[in-house]
């Protein structure tokens, strides 16, 4: 057997159906590019049937990757696994992970078939995937509740129709560790093709089980693991992939396998994931979160100054934290701005494109004397996120908040190409100004979120706003980053107004009630 572990990323496809974590085609874009630097082996960039949207988005992800597989999911559709053959031409080597439901509650209640015409279903699926493409995944949905002797079966089947990969999801995050590994181990043992597939895990985090289940997996012979930055996913999310890498990095003298991850890049990826997502990271997150490699008490200080290994069993530097350096300010140039953009991995199209983010960086570098890369990266988020489907943008805000008086603010805004005004009384200044944006965008929304964080330290840091709003069902999240709390949050809002008056009719690939 082998001992590599292949990382699968799955945070543009299950991290991206979290509630409110839709990505655009260029978000996803430089998502992409940022896994390609971390060296992920797979990158499943999106459900192509979705939408013409996800589509497009898996298309311009297999054509600008070159180094990771690209891999776009579909059901066991004959339509859907067109549309993702389609959108993976291009990519430098590409695979089609299609799926279908096997637990019992599953395949009465949703797929109402029975269990042959499911095996017929997945064997169909994965030959025609094999007609784009050699590298084929095949899921049984639900396996961490299916019948081991059904999943013996239709496995057996999809290895002989030409799956190279066996990939075994515990889809609602039902499973127990020992039982989980179990599971993979019997599974190899009684499937007589088995030794002509990979098998790899997903595992969902609905008891807090994901990491733990998968990790239990790898050590009964799992050599892929699905997961995703920062443990972003469908409800409580999926295994984080910088806990799944560092653990068997750390664990090697348990883990029989090794990864081919970078892990120096893991906190610059975990940031912009949150970042485009507007999902922040715990404080307390392991690897990624800010007090990961913090030291609070004076013990546990004295300790590490005299040797680190007293209180750290990784290295902080070895997962990519360092200290906010300054890179640039007021007085930088053009091309110092472009050489620091082009090191951080982030790709300016045009000339036009450079220009404008020169533009917002001079503006910003007048506000603030020193300007760190999470700066330069919350600048082109802000600039991306509202690239695609401006309708509202904010042109002025007045906020008067004075102790004693109720807070009151008056705002301008650009709706299609007319300028209107609005002002109203809040509880505060935030409250006050997005009651202000309403009374002229009306969109009856109720608010979810909001959350604050200062991009990096100091009282003339940004502070990166994430709002989140909830209309008839649909979810989306807005972000905002300025010296300014109160303006950074009137663009969170306005950010996510765009998203919500941007119709989007995608589907789900796992309730669309279809295969
Ligand atoms: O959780 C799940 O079962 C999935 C499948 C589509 C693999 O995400
Ligand atoms: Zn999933």
């Amino acid at each position: 057997m082998s001992n590599k572990l292949i990382i699968f990323d799955t945070t543009l496809r299950d991290g991206e159906q979290s509630p409110g974590a839709s990505m655009n085609r260029d978000e996803k874009v430089r998502i992409a590019r940022a896994l390609e630097r971390l060296r992920v082996d797979v990158i499943e960039a999106g459900f192509p049937a979705a939408s013409p949207g996800d589509f497009e988005s898996v298309n311009a992800v297999a054509r600008v990757v070159r180094d990771s597989v690209v891999c776009g999911l579909a059901r066991a559709l004959d339509a859907d696994i067109e549309k993702a053959g389609l959108a993976l031409r291009d990519a430098s080597r590409c695979r089609i992970h299609t799926f279908i439901a096997t637990s019992p509650i599953h395949m009465q209640r949703k797929l109402r078939m029975e269990p042959d015409q499911v095996i017929e279903h997945a064997v169909r699926a994965v030959k025609k995937a094999r007609q784009y493409t050699d590298d084929v995944e095949f899921s049984p949905e639900d396996a961490g509740r299916s019948e081991e002797d059904f999943l013996c079966r239709i496995l057996e089947a999809v290895i002989e129709a030409g799956a190279g990969t066996l990939n075994i999801p515990d889809t609602v995050g039902y499973s127990l560790p020992d039982q989980f590994g179990g599971m993979i181990r019997r599974l190899r043992e009684r499937i007589p093709n088995s030794d002509k597939a990979i098998f790899s895990v997903h595992c969902h985090n609905d008891l807090g089980l994901a990491v733990a289940n998968s990790l239990s997996a790898v050590l009964n012979g799992a050599r892929q693991v699905e997961c995703t930055i920062n443990g972003l996913g469908e409800r409580a999310g999926n295994a984080a992939l910088e806990e799944i890498v560092m653990a068997v990095k750390t664990r090697k003298d348990v883990f029989p396998c090794h990864v081919d991850i970078d892990t120096r890049e893991i906190v610059a990826t975990s940031r912009l994931v949150s970042n485009i997502t507007g999902f922040p990271v715990q404080p307390n997150k392991a690897i990624v979160g800010a007090n990961a490699f913090a030291h609070e008490s004076g013990i546990h200080q004295d300790g590490v100054l005299k040797s680190r290994e007293t209180y750290e069993i990784m290295s902080a530097e070895e997962v990519g934290w360092v200290a906010n350096r300054m890179v640039l300010g007021k007085h930088s140039g053009r091309n110092a701005f472009k050489t620091r953009m082009q090191e951080l991995g982030i790709e300016l199209a045009s000339e036009q494109e450079l220009n404008q983010a020169f533009q917002r960086f001079k503006e910003l570098a007048d506000k603030k004397h020193q300007i760190f890369d999470e700066d330069l990266q919350a600048l082109v988020t802000e600039a991306a996120s509202v690239a695609d489907d401006e309708v509202v943008r904010l042109i002025a805000l007045q906020v008067c908040s004075e102790t004693g008086e109720t807070p009151h603010a008056r705002v301008t805004l650009r709706l299609d190409q007319d300028e209107t005004k609005g002002e109203a009384d809040g509880s505060g200044a935030v409250d006050a100004s997005f009651k202000a944006i309403e009374s002229i965008v009306n969109t009856q929304s109720t608010l979810q979120l909001y959350s604050v964080n200062n991009i990096t330290t100091g009282t003339d840091a940004q502070g990166e706003v994430t709002v989140r709003l909830e209309r008839a069902g649909r979810i989306v999240n807005g972000q905002g980053a300025d010296t300014d709390i109160v303006i950074a949050s009137a663009k969170a809002y306005i950010n996510a107004v765009n998203k919500l008056l941007t119709p989007r009719q995608r589907m789900h690939p796992q309730v669309s009630g279809d295969v």
